[in-house]
C-alpha cells in the first residue's frame, strides 16, 4: 500500500469514526441522559448535567475539529479532483457542509457558557433532537455521494 492510499484511508477512518462518536453521543444524551436527569430533583439534575457537560464538551471540541480537518482533506485533496465538472456532487457537498456548520454551531452552543445561548440550552431536548435530524440528513447526503455513479 502506498503512502497516499494509507493517508486517505486514515483520513476517511477518522472522519467516519468521529461522526459515529459525535452523533452517537448526542443520541445517548437526548434519549438516555436527559430523561434520567428529569427523574431527579432539580438540584441533583443540575449537578448531573453540569458534570456531563464538562466532560462531553471535550468530545464536542475535538469532534468538530477532527470532522472539519478530515472532511476538508477528503474533499479538497482527494475527491474534488475526481469529481471535476460534476455539478450535482459539488452542490450536494456544499449543502452538506452548510448543514454540518449549523450542527457544529448547535453542539458548541449547547456545551458552552455564552449568556446569548442560554435560551437554547433551556430547550436542550428540542435542539438535540434537531441535531440528530440534521445529522441523519448529513449521513444520508454523504452516503448518496459515496454510492452514486456518474
Ligand atoms: C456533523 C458533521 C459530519 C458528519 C456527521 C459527517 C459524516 C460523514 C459520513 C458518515 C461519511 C461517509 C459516507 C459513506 O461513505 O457512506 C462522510 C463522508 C464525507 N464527508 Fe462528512 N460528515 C460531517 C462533516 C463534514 C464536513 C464539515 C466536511 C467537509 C468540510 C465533510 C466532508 C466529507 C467528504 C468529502 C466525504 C466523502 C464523500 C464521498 O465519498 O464522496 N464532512 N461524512
Amino acid at each position: 500500500m502506498d503512502g497516499e492510499l494509507a493517508l486517505n484511508t486514515f483520513s476517511r477512518w477518522l472522519h467516519v469514526g468521529t461522526a459515529i462518536v459525535l452523533l452517537g453521543g448526542v443520541v445517548f444524551l437526548r434519549f438516555v441522559v436527559l430523561p434520567a436527569a428529569e427523574r431527579l430533583t432539580s438540584e441533583a439534575s443540575e449537578v448531573l448535567c453540569d458534570h456531563v457537560r464538562a466532560t462531553w464538551k471535550l468530545f464536542v471540541h475535538a469532534g468538530v475539529a477532527l470532522l472539519l480537518v478530515s472532511g476538508l482533506y477528503n474533499y479538497l485533496a482527494v475527491l474534488a479532483p475526481l469529481h471535476k465538472g460534476d455539478g450535482l456532487y459539488h452542490s450536494l457537498m456544499g449543502t452538506k457542509i452548510l448543514v454540518a456548520l449549523a450542527v457544529f454551531f448547535l453542539v458548541e452552543a449547547l456545551v458552552g457558557r455564552a449568556a446569548a445561548f442560554e435560551g437554547l440550552r433551556q430547550k436542550s431536548k428540542m435542539w438535540l433532537g434537531i441535531v440528530i435530524l440534521l445529522g441523519a440528513l448529513i449521513v444520508a447526503i454523504s452516503g448518496f455521494l459515496k454510492m452514486r455513479v456518474g
